[in-house]
């Protein structure tokens, strides 16, 4: 117990409401320290919700198994409730605050007996950040806890800073698995019936019957995306989908990127690039700031300047290996819950992708026996690792850097199998928002539903935007009036196929070639060619030493302009345009008949 806390009476009152409605068997205050964090990893051990990992080959880390009903986040349960329907927009789902809490009320009442309530104060981004942002949440479960000690900054000198009448985030959280008197809990508790509910104006989070990662992690999606934009919006910042990387070129220049890719399209994988051999001995190195969000604000210097908010990575384990994503490996080596990866003989982690050929023998992530060509997945495609941000190997020293790092490029990107070429660069500003409020791709298991459909995901905020998405794209274009130096917009795609379905593009380290010419257009080092989509690279620009076997050719199908192919994008960016109608800032109307006229 944390004595401490009792001097913010707004805070107080708050968890006694919460408490006496949820009717936790005791209230835990959580201090982030060391010696809780062991204490609850036994805990869950012992409670079979934990199976601790060989300590010999991943010390201190655990495989935490999920019911199958319970693997990703749930966009059909998440709801923005704001007192207007029509803030909410067209693609959020909306429910009136006052029927949601009514509802939900009956939902948490008593849905903490039997179990523990316990209250974690969390800060997102460094402490002493202007833009930091405190979130206080209760949840009744242990594998959250044990979570948010490495996704945020924990504990108690996040008190110190909320002090006596400090502003937080009240997010309320239960697995929505009550137990009877003497009831045996399950190793994985939640619920068929699943809330995710935002409340904007108030700027607070009700989730319920959801444990895995963006559903019950409450800082992350909940607040870090939905809630803070709808503060960003108010405010004048941006709250985005987005990794930040460092690119430092062998002249000393430092350039960081912020890149937009819908869940599971490989901001991990770029985040954590390692340069192939060339560029290293050429002296180009990269560093990670964030693999996942970004808070970005105009810095006092007139530069867009970013933080990341959180402090650990919830990674996706399928397609990790040493090959495609070093730096992951290494920073899962310790201190790291697995969580619906498959377990082998040893006492170790296995998933698709890990190993060019599986173990013999596994146990699969739903607890079965698994050989190989048994016909099931060792692991599911959502699988995920939690590791400590710090961890990481090429973990930027301006990381923690309260004043974030400067923005000079935003990157937007998705898997398209088709039209949209290795990398153009946009015009300008509105023309960059406008790439980036069109954006498509295919969906992917992150979310619970059908995976591989082409969809249109503005930024990559359709399931994170905490307001209308047209009045999104108007703070987007706002935004410019309060940057003296302007970021340059550029699109990539690395997953464009030929017709035989094999990517055109090799994809991972060998990014950096077009992150090189980012750099480069960014800092007025190379000159790019002006077409009808955007700037693209010349060939003679674009750096391919020591990538056997990518001719010209081969580059001119990864940048084709198939002009039909373009005619069927810009119509289909009509149905996006239509649904945001009320609301879509005329500029990207404009935007779109530009394109169109160049079409001809
Ligand atoms: P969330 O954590 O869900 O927001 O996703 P993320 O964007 O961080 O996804 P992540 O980096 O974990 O994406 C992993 C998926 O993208 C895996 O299926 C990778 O194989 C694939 N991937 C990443 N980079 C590349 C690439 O350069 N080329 C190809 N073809 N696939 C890639
Ligand atoms: C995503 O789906 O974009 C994630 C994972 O980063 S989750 O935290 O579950 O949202
Ligand atoms: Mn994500």
């Amino acid at each position: 117990m944390i004595p401490l806390l009792t001097h913010h009476p707004r805070l107080m009152a708050w968890i006694e409401e919460m408490r006496e409605m949820c009717d936790p068997d005791a209230v835990v205050w959580c201090d982030g320290s060391a010696e809780e964090g062991e204490r609850l990893a036994e805990f869950l051990v012992a409670k079979g919700t934990f199976l601790r990992l060989n300590p010999e080959k991943r010390p201190n880390s655990f495989l935490a198994r999920s019911t199958p009903s319970d693997v990703a986040r749930v966009e059909e349960r998440t709801f923005i409730c704001s007192r207007r329907k029509a803030d909410a927009g067209p693609t959020n789902n909306w429910a009136a605050p006052a029927e949601m809490k009514a509802l939900m009320s009956g939902k948490f009442r008593g849905s903490m007996r039997g179990r523990t309530m316990y209250v974690v104060p969390f800060c997102m981004g460094p402490v002493g950040s202007p833009l930091a942002q405190v979130g206080v949440q209760l949840t009744d479960s242990a594998y959250v806890v044990v979570s948010m000690r490495i996704m945020t900054r924990m504990g108690e000198a996040v008190l110190s800073k909320l002090g006596a009448d400090g502003d937080f985030v009240p997010c309320l959280h239960s697995v929505g698995h009550p137990l009877a008197p003497g009831e045996e809990d399950v190793a994985w508790p939640c619920s068929d019936e699943k809330y995710i509910a935002h409340f904007p104006e108030e700027r607070m989070i009700w989730s319920y019957g959801s444990g895995y990662g963006g559903n019950a992690l409450l800082g992350k999606k909940c607040l870090a995306l939905r809630i803070a934009s709808a503060m960003a919006r108010d405010e004048g910042w941006l709250a985005e989908h987005m990794l930040l990387l460092g690119l430092h070129a062998p002249d000393g220049t430092k350039t960081y990127v912020a890149a937009a890719f819908p869940s599971a399209c490989g901001k991990t994988n770029l985040a954590m690039l390692i340069p192939p051999q060339s560029y290293a001995q050429a002296g180009w190195k990269t560093t990670l700031v964030g693999d996942d969000i970004a808070w970005l604000w105009p810095g006092a210097d007139g530069r867009l300047r970013a933080i990341n908010p959180e402090s650990g990575f919830f990674g996706v384990a399928p397609g990790t290996s040493w090959q495609s994503n070093p730096n992951a490996m290494h920073a899962m080596a310790v201190n790291t819950i697995f969580t619906n990866v498959a377990l082998t003989d040893d006492g170790d982690v296995w998933w698709e992708g890990l190993t060019p050929e599986p173990p013999a023998h596994l146990i699969d992530w739903t607890g079965r026996d698994w050989t190989p060509g048994c016909g099931r997945l060792a692991a599911h495609p959502n699988s995920r690792f939690t590791t400590p941000a710090a961890q990481c190997p090429t973990i930027d020293p301006e990381w923690e850097n309260p004043d974030g790092v400067p923005v000079s490029a935003i990157i937007f990107g998705g898997r398209r199998p088709s039209t949209m070429p290795l990398v153009y660069q946009a015009f300008n500003w509105a023309h960059g928002v406008y790439v980036g409020a069109t954006m498509g791709s295919e969906t992917t298991a992150a979310a619970a539903g059908a995976v591989g459909v082409v969809r249109r995901d503005p930024m990559a905020m359709v399931p994170f935007c905490g307001y209308h998405m047209g009045d999104y794209f108007h703070h987007w274009l706002e935004m410019r009036g309060a940057i003296k130096h302007l970021p340059r917009f550029f699109h990539v795609n690395w997953f464009r196929k030929d017709a035989d379905g094999n990517f055109l593009w090799p994809g991972f380290a060998e990014n950096m070639r077009v992150l090189e010419w980012i750099a480069n257009r960014c800092q007025g080092r190379v000159a790019g060619h002006e077409t009808r989509i955007g700037w693209t690279p010349h060939w003679e620009d674009f750096n391919t030493e020591g990538l056997e076997n990518f001719t010209e050719a081969q580059f001119d199908r990864a940048m084709a302009f198939v002009p039909d192919e373009w005619r069927a994008e810009i119509l289909s960016q009509g149905e996006l345009f239509l649904k945001l109608y009320d609301q879509l800032p005329k500029e990207l109307v404009y935007q779109r008949e530009l394109l169109a006229a160049r079409l001809v």
